[in-house]
Parts: C-alpha cells; sequence; structure tokens
C-alpha cells in the first residue's frame, strides 16, 4: 500500500514540500504520496491526530505550528529539544516523534552544496525567533563560533545563554557590531518577508574615504573599511526565492558569496525523508530543478 505523507501548516498552498518530496520519491523508488494540507489555525493537534488514525506515516509542519507540533510529540531528539520547535513527524505506533531538521539543512547546505566549511568560522546569526533557535545547535556543532544579533536586543543574550554549553556563543546588538568582521552571515529574521534590512553597520567606501581633506592613505577601489563581511565571506539569506535587500546590501558591502535558502530548503526535507525513508535522496539535481521553475 502507498505510505502517505504531508505536510501541514497555514497558509499552505505556495509549499514547495510536495514537489520535492515527489522528486524524492521517484529518484529513490519509494511508494509514497506527499501532500499539502491546511489545518485551522486552532486545530493542529486535532487534524494531525486525525491523519495519523487515517494512516499517514509522518508529516512536515511548518508556520505557525512547530512549537504546537513540539508539543504534541512523545519522543523528541535532541536538535528539537534545542530548537523548541519540531517541523517533522514520525508516526509509530502510539508514538509520536518529533525531530527539527532546518538546522541540518542549514549546515548541510553551507558544507556540502556552497562547500563553505563552518568549523573555527566566525558566524553572525541575525535574529533570536523561532527560525535562529532551529539552527543553532548544528551550527555550533559544525564548529562554528557565533554572535546572535537581534534587534530587540535580550532576546539575543537570551538564545546565547541558552546554548553557551554548546559551543562558543555570545549574544550582541546590531550597534555593537561596528568593527567586528564575520566569515558567514546568516539571515534568520523575518525581516526579508517584509522587504526590509537588519539595522547592520555599513562600511564605509573607499570614495567617502578619499574625500576627506585629510585622508593621506590609499584604498583600492571599491574596497570597503570597517564592513562586517570578512574578505572571503558567505552572506546566506534563509529566505529564498527573490534577492533579498540583505543580499543586495552584502554585495554592495564586498560579500564574496551570496545565497538563499532554497538549498536549505530542499536539504531539511531530504532530513525529513532519511528519517521517514531511511534512504538519503540526491539533493543537488532536485535544488537544480526548483532553481529552473
Ligand atoms: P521566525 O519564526 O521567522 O524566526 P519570529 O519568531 O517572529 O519568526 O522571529 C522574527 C525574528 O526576526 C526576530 O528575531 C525579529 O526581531 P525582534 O525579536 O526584535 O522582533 C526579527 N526581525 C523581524 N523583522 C526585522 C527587521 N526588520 N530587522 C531586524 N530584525 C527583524
Amino acid at each position: 500500500m502507498t505510505d502517505r505523507y504531508a505536510v501541514i501548516g497555514n497558509p499552505i498552498s505556495h509549499s514547495k514540500s510536495p514537489l520535492i518530496h515527489a522528486q524524492f520519491a521517484r529518484q529513490t523508488g519509494q511508494d509514497l504520496i506527499y501532500e499539502a494540507i491546511s489545518a485551522p489555525l486552532d486545530g493542529f493537534r486535532d487534524t494531525v491526530l486525525a491523519l495519523r488514525d487515517e494512516g499517514y506515516r509522518g508529516m512536515n509542519v511548518t508556520v505557525p505550528f512547530k512549537f504546537d507540533a513540539f508539543q504534541l510529540a512523545t519522543q523528541l531528539t535532541v536538535r528539537a529539544q534545542a530548537a523548541q520547535a519540531v517541523n517533522t513527524l514520525k508516526f509509530g505506533g502510539t508514538e509520536i516523534i518529533g525531530d527539527n531538521t532546518d538546522g541540518a539543512g542549514l549546515v548541510a547546505d553551507i558544507e556540502r552544496n556552497l562547500g563553505f566549511i563552518l568549523q573555527g568560522k566566525r558566524v553572525l546569526l541575525m535574529g533570536a525567533g523561532g527560525a535562529a533557535y532551529g539552527v543553532v545547535l548544528p551550527l555550533l556543532t559544525a564548529g562554528a563560533i557565533i554572535t546572535v544579533a537581534n534587534r530587540t536586543e535580550d532576546k539575543a543574550y537570551q538564545l546565547a545563554a541558552l546554548f553557551s554549553a554548546h559551543g562558543p556563543i555570545q549574544g550582541s546588538s546590531y550597534i555593537a557590531l561596528a568593527g567586528s568582521q564575520f566569515d558567514c552571515v546568516i539571515n534568520a529574521t523575518s525581516s526579508s518577508l517584509a522587504g526590509a534590512l537588519p539595522p547592520l553597520p555599513r562600511g564605509e567606501s573607499a570614495s567617502s574615504f578619499s574625500s576627506s581633506p585629510d585622508a593621506s592613505f590609499v584604498i583600492e577601489k571599491n574596497a570597503k573599511c570597517g564592513g562586517i563581511f570578512a574578505s572571503h565571506a558567505l552572506a546566506y539569506d534563509m529566505m529564498y526565492g527573490k534577492e533579498t535587500p540583505f543580499l543586495v546590501f552584502a554585495k554592495e558591502q564586498g560579500a564574496a558569496r551570496l545565497a538563499d535558502g532554497l538549498g536549505m530548503l530542499v536539504e531539511q526535507a531530504a532530513e525529513s525523508f532519511f528519517l521517514w525513508r531511511d534512504i538519503h535522496p540526491d539533493t543537488a539535481a532536485v535544488i537544480a530543478n526548483l532553481r529552473l521553475i
């Protein structure tokens, strides 16, 4: 019998997950169907339990239900516990296993697809909401040295304190970032959804320096001084689908590489697929296909 899975959210019609999992299933010869299902905002639990009773084998969970899924799970993986959010459910008898594959998806995209090794790298993580919590532990496990900055400063300090036992992490305001440089800057805020840019300190351009009357030094044309991006830096926006204000800013400030979150989306899906089916799909082919759509 064909196994059934779904992604559950509200709204959900925009989700690319059915497309991604259909490609994984074709590729690996797995007999399954995967649908997108909307749950009422106050009806996540009832919807999931009804689907499980109908015979569904697992679910992906997206906005705004990741915390509801965290509460519904009867068993949590370590990374779901750390994230305090669940994006993958697996049903087995009376147990509901809750996992969070977002951070593993991000790390896989950065390291495997983009070839950027995180071990020992200075990483600036912007945001201290659900998206940021979901990725901190896998980033620390990969060896990143994290500064987390948030508009509401206290939330950055709280997040850093919570994870400090797992690796090097400190909280910061945006203003206090001036003068620091990072090898990798990750936008885990929801700013891109609103077409906004987090208040990052700007580097000065060469032209504004050379116009200074007492400038007694020469700077390479277009070089940036005092910006947050190290010369080889990767700028990563967890949002995908368009050039975000953050990626435009990063390019202008001299980041060497820019990436949106499409690879992360496919990699987190592959981690869920592995949890359910015990087989790793080929993500590169699926990412390449989605880029064409
Ligand atoms: P998500 O689940 O997407 O993380 P969230 O939990 O509501 O959503 O968190 C949104 C994050 O984006 C927060 O860190 C928020 O900063 P505040 O805690 O100060 O609200 C951040 N954010 C949203 N819009 C932003 C903007 N324009 N500039 C900087 N940070 C922004």
